[in-house]
C-alpha cells in the first residue's frame, strides 16, 4: 500500500526498537528471494530492517495483484500473530533485505514483558489489516464490474441475434431496457437488482427466437393459433436461460412481463403483487415502447395518448406504483433521449 507516513518501526524510540530486536531473529535475503510463500504456514511476523520487498496476492483466476511495496521500518506477516492459517500473500525481496523475524511465541513473550511496546505494534497491525481489507474490497469491486461487463457483452450478442430476425424489434430492446432502468431508479431498487433487471430487460423477448418467422413477421392481425405461438415466448425464453446460474435473478423479467395486474395476463395469470416486480416494471416499459412505435397494422400513438393509455391501464394491466415511477421519470425529462429516438 503506498503510504507517505514513516514506516512504523522507524517511529519507535531507539531503546524500544532495540528491545524488539532482542526478541527477533535476523535473516538476510538476496534480490528475488521469496521470504513468504502464499498458502504456506509460517508463524513469523517480519520487520524490514534494511532493503525493499514486494507483497503480492494470487487470485483463483491466476490474476496477481501487488498489495504493497515496502521499505525498511515497515512490516508484514501480521496475520501470523493472529491465526494459524496459511499466509494469504507472498513476499519477495526486491533488493538485499534484512528481516527481523518475530515468532508468535516471542511476540507473546514481548507482550508479557514489554506490554506498551507490544500493544503499540498491535494497534499498528489493526490499522494495517483494515487498509488491506479496503484494498481487497476495491479489487473485488473492480473484478465484479469487469464480470458484469462480460455478462452484458454476451447478453447483447443474444439480443443482436434476436433483433436481426425481427425488423420491428430493432431498437425496441434497448429502449425497453433504458425505460426499465429509469423506473427502477425511481423505485429506489438497489444496484444489484438494477443490474439483474437490466439483463432481464435485454432478454425479455428472447423466447421469440423460438417463434416461427411466418408468425413473428406477419404484417396483419394474428389468428388464434398464431397468437398462441407468440404467447409462448416468455416460457420459451425462461426455458433457454433457466440453467444459467448468473441469470437466475433476471428470469422473472422474462417469464412475467406479459402478466396483468388483474390476473388476465399470461403465462401464469398471476395478479397484483404476486407478479414479481421485474415483470411489472418491464410490462410498463414494454407496453409504452410498443405504443410509441409504428407496427405494420397501426401507427404509433402520440405521447399524450400513450400516457393516457398507461393511466387507464392502472390496476387492470399495470401496477400503479410502477406507472407513477414511470410518469415521474417522464416529467423529470429522464426519458427525453428515448422520445427523441436515441438513448
Ligand atoms: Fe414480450
Amino acid at each position: 500500500m503506498a503510504s507517505n507516513t514513516i514506516p512504523y518501526f522507524h517511529t519507535l524510540p531507539d531503546k524500544d526498537y532495540q528491545k524488539v530486536v532482542q526478541y527477533a531473529r535476523r535473516r538476510t535475503y538476496l534480490p528475488g528471494d521469496v521470504i513468504v510463500r502464499e498458502r504456506t504456514l509460517t508463524d513469523t511476523f517480519c520487520i524490514i530492517e534494511t532493503g525493499k520487498v514486494e507483497i503480492t496476492k494470487k487470485f483463483a483466476d491466476g490474476d496477481e495483484m501487488t498489495l504493497a511495496l515496502m521499505e525498511e521500518g515497515d512490516f508484514f506477516g501480521e496475520m501470523a500473530l493472529l491465526d494459524q492459517g496459511p499466509r494469504s500473500a507472498s513476499v519477495k525481496a526486491l533488493t538485499e533485505t534484512t528481516i527481523l523475524e518475530l515468532s508468535r511465541e516471542s511476540f507473546e513473550q514481548l507482550l508479557l514483558e514489554e506490554p506498551p511496546i507490544a500493544y503499540g505494534i498491535m494497534r499498528e497491525l489493526g490499522k494495517r489489516l483494515r487498509e488491506t481489507g479496503a484494498l481487497l474490497i476495491s479489487h473485488l469491486e473492480r473484478k465484479n464490474k469487469e464480470l458484469q461487463e462480460a455478462y452484458l457483452g454476451t447478453v447483447q450478442a443474444l439480443v443482436n441475434a434476436l433483433e436481426a430476425r425481427d425488423p420491428y424489434m430493432k431498437g425496441h430492446t434497448e429502449r425497453v431496457t433504458y425505460i426499465a432502468k429509469t423506473i427502477a431508479r425511481h423505485l429506489q431498487i438497489d444496484r444489484e437488482d438494477q443490474f439483474a433487471l437490466e439483463i432481464g430487460a435485454l432478454l425479455h423477448d428472447l423466447g421469440k427466437i423460438g417463434v416461427p418467422d411466418l408468425v413473428l413477421q406477419k404484417p396483419g392481425p394474428l389468428d388464434t393459433e398464431e397468437r398462441y405461438r407468440i404467447m409462448e415466448h416468455p416460457q420459451l425464453g425462461e426455458a433457454i436461460l433457466r440453467n444459467i446460474r448468473y441469470l437466475e435473478r433476471s428470469i422473472p423479467s422474462i417469464l412475467y412481463h406479459h402478466e396483468r395486474i388483474d390476473g388476465k395476463g399470461y403465462p401464469s395469470g398471476l395478479s397484483g403483487q404476486a407478479i414479481p416486480l421485474f415483470g411489472r416494471i418491464i410490462s410498463v416499459a414494454d407496453s409504452f415502447d410498443a405504443m410509441m412505435s409504428d407496427r405494420p397494422y397501426r401507427h404509433r400513438m402520440s405521447l399524450s395518448q400513450a400516457v393516457e393509455q398507461l393511466q387507464q391501464g392502472i390496476d387492470q394491466q399495470f401496477d400503479p406504483e410502477v406507472v407513477d415511477a414511470f410518469l415521474a421519470a417522464l416529467e423529470a425529462g429522464e426519458l427525453d433521449s428515448i422520445l427523441q429516438g436515441s438513448t
